[in-house]
């Protein structure tokens, strides 16, 4: 075991350890990178409207920048999201005034990710094909008729069939990536068997699916117990698990709830006051829970092949912008193994000692 210090080089015995990206930082966590980290994710730069904002009219730069980096460091890269509900131009849903008809939009996903493939090809090791298609309990996921699916437009235009679609096309693009389904509360027991009912449809149709992706953002403490057998469910169906936007906001170390503590709610006035500047003590609680949690997913190494944090350090976080309307404060959650300055908080050395 080499003593360098390194979670990468720490991990390589269990799994690669991944950070997204943006174009707009990767270069200044360069270092903190080809340290501790050997898969890298685009948070937002191959997303469908990222790289087709107009059918046919495609946008790479900002991707290629990212490409460039990995090439650099000499790792390879995680894939993300190409069909989502989010982050979607209109165009992807209409065919003139009308609504789009599944065929179309089957050959919209087709000609994207044929693109997308033959820039990128075997740098890209694994993708995130489809995206948080499982309908979810929490607010702002468009419930329909489905028990299973959320109902999006894609959803609510070609039923299940713009996944199969999807992973269809990528299995012929994509030969050598292991082609993933990634989704958020993904321990909570009831959504945990939605998802398991769309991967099995899949397979029962025989379309290839590899792996499904753990997102794992905390708000509140996680459930240890519901973890390991979310682990044991989805690697029971056969497939290879990534932890895939892991992040633990200030938050959980505070809530009682296992949702995110809203402008409004009561604790929401002490969230701030705390996380505006926090104590050690719940500093040291934050980073407590990522040991515990990588002890589980030490423990879970032959189904995980990949851990990846949702941003590299406290500096820069999608959950600061989280629900603040422009203009207002940023609500600081520290949820990321570095901090501000690009320093590996203490936990890290805990992770790397704890891996030896
Ligand atoms: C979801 C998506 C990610 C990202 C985060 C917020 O989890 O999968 O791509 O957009 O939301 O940044």
């Amino acid at each position: 075991m080499s003593d360098v210090f390194s979670l990468a080089k720490a991990y390589e015995k269990y799994f690669k350890i991944g950070a997204a990206v943006a174009d707009m930082n990767v270069e200044g966590y360069y270092d903190v990178l080809s340290q501790h980290f050997n898969s890298i994710t685009p948070e937002n730069e191959m997303k469908f409207s990222e790289t087709e904002p107009r059918e046919g009219e495609f946008t790479f730069e900002r991707a290629d920048h990212i490409f460039d980096v990995a090439k650099r460091l000499g790792i390879k890269v995680r894939a993300h999201a190409p069909v989502w509900h989010n982050q979607t131009g209109r165009w992807m849903y209409a065919d003139g005034d009308k609504p789009a008809a599944p065929e179309l939009i089957y050959e919209r996903i087709d000609a994207h990710f044929k693109k997308l493939c033959e820039r990128y090809g075997d740098n890209i090791y694994a993708w995130d094909v489809v995206n948080e298609a499982a309908l979810d309990d929490g607010p702002g996921c468009e419930r329909g008729e489905s028990d299973t699916y959320r109902a999006s437009e894609y959803f609510n235009l070609c039923g299940t069939g713009f996944i199969e679609a999807a992973f269809r096309s990528m299995d012929k693009y994509a030969p050598n990536a292991q082609l993933f389904y990634n989704d958020y509360s993904e321990c909570v027991p009831e959504k945990r068997e939605r998802i398991v009912r769309l991967i099995r449809n899949l397979q029962d149709k025989g379309i290839r699916i590899d792996g499904f992706g753990m997102q794992q953002h905390y708000f509140a403490a996680p459930d240890f117990d519901e973890l390991k057998r979310s682990i044991e469910t989805y690697a029971g169906l056969g497939l290879r698990l990534h932890i895939t936007e892991l992040d633990i906001s200030l938050m959980a170390t505070m809530n009682q709830s296992e949702h995110r503590i809203k402008f409004g709610d009561p604790g929401f006035e002490e969230y701030m006051r705390e996380a505006m500047s926090p104590t050690p003590e719940k500093l040291a609680k934050l980073e407590d829970i990522y040991v515990r949690l990588f002890e589980v997913y030490r423990s879970y190494s032959d189904v995980i092949d990949c851990v990846t944090t949702w941003g590299v350090a406290d500096d820069y976080t999608w959950l600061d912008y989280f629900g603040v309307k422009p203009g207002e404060q940023i609500i600081k959650q520290h949820p990321l193994l570095f901090n501000e300055k690009h320093e590996a908080k203490d936990c890290v050395r805990k992770l790397i000692e704890a891996a030896r």
